[in-house]
Order: C-alpha cells, then structure tokens, then sequence
C-alpha cells in the first residue's frame, strides 16, 4: 500500500565537504532523513526531511523508560547501481524487537517504501571505496511526553543514514566476561533495544582499561559459555568445524552471522552451532586446533580476533593454522554484497 511519502528537499547538500576516503564510521550523516508518526492506532505523516535535530519534549518517554530499538543495515554501490543487503531481515528483527518492547509493528511497506524512497535521494552519498559503505540507521522511539511508567501510545520510526568506512581497524584482542551480563532469561538480551548497548559500556570501559578492545560476554547464569561480543557474532575456526554460540534468548540473532553460516553451508564447510564453553575454547587452543577466531556484525563486517584474555591468562589465536576460512568468507560476503560476485541467495535487493 502506498504511503504518500511528502518530501521536503535539503536546501544546501553538505556533501561536498565530505571526504569520502577518510569517513569515520558514524559521524558524517547524509541530507536527509525518513520519519513516520504512530499516533495510537496508525502510522501517519510518512515524510522525508533534511537531517536535521528532533524536537522533543523533556518528558519524552523514550528519555526516561528506554522504550527504543533500532537496526543497522547496509547499502553498497556498484557503478550505478545501490545494492541493499538483506532489508527485509532487518525489518523483521526491528518488529521482533518491537513486540518484545510493546511496541507497534513497522509494516514491510512503509519500511521499504521509506528506506527506497530516502535511498533514492540520498543515492550519492553511498560510497564507492574498498570497505565503505552507506550505514543505514532504522530506529523506532516512544513519544509520549508522559512520565508515568507504561507503553507510550505515541512514536516515531525514522530511518537516516551515513557513510561509512571500517567500524574496526585491525583485529581485535577480547576479554572474556565473567562478572558482568550482557542479558538475562526472560529479558530482552535478543532484541536490538538501547538499553542492552547502555548497559555494556561500563563493562567494556573497564575492559579497554585493561588493554582489550571488546568484551566477550559469556552466559548470564554461569559465566562459563560464549555468547557475542558487544557489537557483534563470535565464530571459532577449529581442525573440523566452524563453532558458533546457537542463538538464543539472551543473544541477537545477527544477519551477518546467518549469512556468514549460509556461505559456509553452501561451501561444504561444517558449521556447528552449539553452547560453546570457554573451557572448550582453550583446549582447542593448547591442542593447537583453534585456527582463527572471528566476529561478524553489519557494522564490523567480519573481523579476526587476536587472542582472548580469560582469568589473567592472554591466548593469541590468529595465525596458528595454515586454513583461513575467514578471508574466504570476508571476500565471498564483500562480492556479494559490492554486487562482484553472484548473489544466488537471494541477498540483495536493486534500489
Ligand atoms: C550494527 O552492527 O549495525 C550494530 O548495530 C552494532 C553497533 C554499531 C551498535
């Protein structure tokens, strides 16, 4: 069903100031911005805008109950051409999230005729150098200027975007957390809401403190099976098999992750996905059989992990084995989704 998008064009493109071969991930912002009203029974007012800052009350619920959720999604530009990777995922993780955070459900019309229609206008913005691409933010808020604790009635779903280079640099050294928790059983550990972000900073602070660039969370119960990083999937490269954590209520259901297992099926590789015990993790490493480790998210990409520190100990990882399945997955998810390499799984939507 079509959404009458209005669209209110940007007087003055900044893109010209933007230096597209040194973006930093998250802080150039393209011209405008997609914003849809919920007014209790509706969505309204779809309209398009130049980026600009919201207006909000300071009794907005959202501020104040963490009633907010939000996705990160790619596109990727070949020649012409503005390549989306697997929105339709993102759309549906964004209402599984919303479900759990009594939140209204997005419809895939007004989500994709959005997302299409802002792509569109903004479509010089998507870069076009090695390892960039144009980051793009849905998100969905509570409005209601109200401070008594219950759902909002009203709420904005906006969707902006920016250009992006790497989210990391260089491959990352991990601590394994045991004291804090990322999520609990029966939270919101599987949805994409701000809180679970909030909360693992301070852990991660004290990690960074130590010299590691992330925390590897482990579960909540007994702090002895991995789980994800604060921004992303884990996956270890054993003799026989890719290992991941299987999915479950406290983890995020990731779409690189799904797509990372999909290209490792369609390769013939074993892929297990199973409660894996950081105890498992260092036998494999003295045995000599733990190859590489690496982490997967739509901000990092796929990214290897240096060695992880677990009770004071530090195990280096990268580099003990002759296989090198992540390279092989990072260039097979980069063709696909750069539009280099067929796409026979159906990934990539054509703006
Ligand atoms: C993403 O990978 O898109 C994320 O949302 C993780 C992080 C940047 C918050």
């Amino acid at each position: 069903m079509p959404h009458n998008i209005t669209i209110r064009n940007t007087e003055f493109s900044r893109i010209s100031e933007v230096d597209f071969n040194h973006v930093v991930f998250g802080k150039v912002f393209s011209d405008h911005m997609f914003l849809a009203d919920w007014n209790g029974k509706e969505w309204t007012a779809a309209r398009i805008e130049p980026y600009a800052n919201l207006s909000l009350s300071p009794a907005t619920s959202a501020i104040h109950y963490g009633q907010t959720i939000f996705e990160g999604m790619k596109a990727f530009r070949n020649g012409d051409d503005v390549l989306l990777f697997r929105p339709r995922d993102n759309w549906r993780r964004l209402n599984i999230s919303a479900e759990r955070m009594v939140m209204p459900e997005v419809p895939e019309s007004l989500f994709m005729e959005g997302l299409k229609t802002l792509l569109s206008l903004d479509k010089s913005w998507v870069p076009s150098s090695e390892g960039s691409a144009l980051y793009i933010r849905p998100f969905m808020f509570a409005t209601d200027d109200f401070i008594g604790v219950r759902p909002s009635e009203k709420y904005c779903f906006c969707i902006f975007t920016c250009p992006v280079g790497p989210y990391y640099s260089k491959p990352l050294r991990i601590k394994v957390e045991e004291k804090y928790s990322r999520a609990a059983q029966g939270g919101v550990g599987f949805t994409k809401c701000a809180g679970n972000y909030g909360a693992a900073m301070y852990p991660t602070k004290l990690a960074q403190a130590e010299g590691y660039d992330q925390v590897l969370w482990t579960d909540p119960s007994t702090h002895t099976l991995v789980e994800e990083t604060g921004t992303t999937n884990f996956f270890s490269v054993t003799s026989n098999s890719v290992i991941t954590p299987n999915l479950h209520e406290t983890m995020l259901a990731g779409i690189t992750r799904d797509s990372v297992i999909q290209i490792l099926k369609k390769e013939n590789i074993e892929v297990e996905e199973r409660p894996l015990s950081v105890s498992e993790l260092k036998s494999l490493h003295s045995a000599g059989s733990l190859k590489e480790l690496f982490i997967t998210g739509t901000a990092a990409t796929l990214i290897n992990i240096e060695g992880f520190a677990h009770q004071g100990l530090y195990f280096d990882v990268i580099q003990t084995g002759n296989t090198n399945i992540s390279d092989m997955l990072r260039s097979r998810l980069n063709g696909i989704r750069h539009g280099n390499l067929a796409d026979s799984f159906g990934w990539i939507d054509k703006l």
